[in-house]
């Protein structure tokens, strides 16, 4: 008989979550009882997922099955407190937020790049929407080349910061269409017709997005000492994180071959075409799961390196695909 998962999705009625139940359902994941957790807010409402009927119900130690898989995406709060409930219970966490990501003993997983620290228990954590993208193009340039310093300008999504962020951005873009100044409240600012940094920061200046995407780069790749240098910025456009990336290898690397590398890697979608426009774009990316890469260039002033675009949907690789397919690999699924 086909084997059958208990799943529980934590933030199932959020962005991710949303996204994570249409992915189970795309990828077939063999699904037995589905519980749906969202906060007190939601508890009780009744909603359609994956052919069933489910009532939206709080945490609690009940809904983690030995033998399951709990995906979490309701924040690093709500992680904190019950991804250990959920591994003590026997259940696989797949945990979409920061709180696990840089503890030692928890791996932090992009299947095309370290899948062989898969577990079949326990909690493992999702990277950074950023990271994963990026990692999945520079993983095979690095096999072959040695990666040795990577400088990134995010160029990243409102569905990034949430169902609520992007339902303002709409009332902001509503309020300048009428002539009216656009009022914020989650987003830091008017996103409207601008860009922002709109992540918490340190004293040093550094937004706590870059810090992750350099920490959790170092941890996946098994480099510690790598240098990353990001920058990252909110864009007005509502799902599909861009990203110019320049990486240094330790020899030289052409064109042709970092093509032939990247087409023949797992996960990318290789754009070669040069052109006005002929790159890849978030509009036309938005709803796929795999990695776009164009716009492959020499450095012309340093053979050791390369510039690249790349493009991912943030709520699927960036998160509910990378999660899913954690899921698959753990319980050997697909
Ligand atoms: N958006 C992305 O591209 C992305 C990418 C990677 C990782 N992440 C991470 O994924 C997590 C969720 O992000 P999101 O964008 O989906 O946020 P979101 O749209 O704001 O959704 C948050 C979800 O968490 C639920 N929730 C809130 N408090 C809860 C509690 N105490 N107990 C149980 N559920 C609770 C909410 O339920 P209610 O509807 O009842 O409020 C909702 O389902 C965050 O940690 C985020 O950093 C997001």
């Amino acid at each position: 008989m086909a084997k059958s998962i208990d799943v529980v999705v934590v933030g199932a009625t959020g962005a991710v979550g949303q996204v994570m139940l249409k992915v189970l359902e795309e990828r077939r994941f063999p699904v037995g009882r589905l519980r749906l957790v969202a906060s007190a807010r939601s508890a009780g409402r009744v909603v359609e997922a994956l052919g069933q009927r489910v009532t939206l119900e709080v945490a609690s130690p009940e809904v983690f099955s030995p033998g399951g898989l709990a995906l979490f995406s309701a924040g690093a709060g709500t992680s904190q407190t019950w991804c250990p409930v959920a591994a003590e219970r026997g259940a696989l966490a797949v945990d979409n937020s920061s709180a696990w990501r840089m503890d030692p003993s928890v791996p932090l997983v992009v299947p095309e790049v370290n899948s062989a620290r898969i577990t079949p228990r326990g909690i493992i954590a999702n990277p950074n929407c950023s990271t994963i993208q990026m990692l999945v193009a520079l993983k095979p340039l690095h096999d072959a080349a040695g990666l040795e310093q990577v400088v990134v300008s995010t160029y990243q999504a409102i569905s990034g910061k949430g169902a609520r962020a992007l339902e303002e951005f709409e009332l902001q873009r509503a309020a300048d269409a009428r002539g009216e100044t656009p009022n914020h409240a989650v987003l830091p600012g008017v996103l409207s017709q601008n860009l922002l940094t709109d992540w918490k920061h340190e004293d040093s200046g550094w937004a706590e997005e870059e810090l992750k995407m350099i920490q959790e780069s170092r941890k996946i790749l098994e480099l510690p000492a790598l240098r990353v240098t990001p920058t990252c910025v909110r864009v007005p456009v509502p799902n599909g994180h861009s990203e110019a990336v320049w990486a240094r290898f330790s020899r030289p690397i052409g064109r042709d071959e970092a093509l032939a590398l990247l087409g023949a890697a797992p996960g990318i979608s290789l754009d070669p075409r040069v052109g006005p426009g002929l790159h890849p774009q978030p509009r036309s990316f938005s709803g796929r799961d795999d990695v776009a890469v164009g716009r492959v260039r020499v450095d012309p002033s340093d053979p050791h390196a390369l510039a690249f675009w790349v493009v991912g949907d943030n709520l699927r690789k960036g998160a509910a695909t990378n999660a899913v397919q954690i899921a698959e690999h753990a319980f050997g699924v697909r």
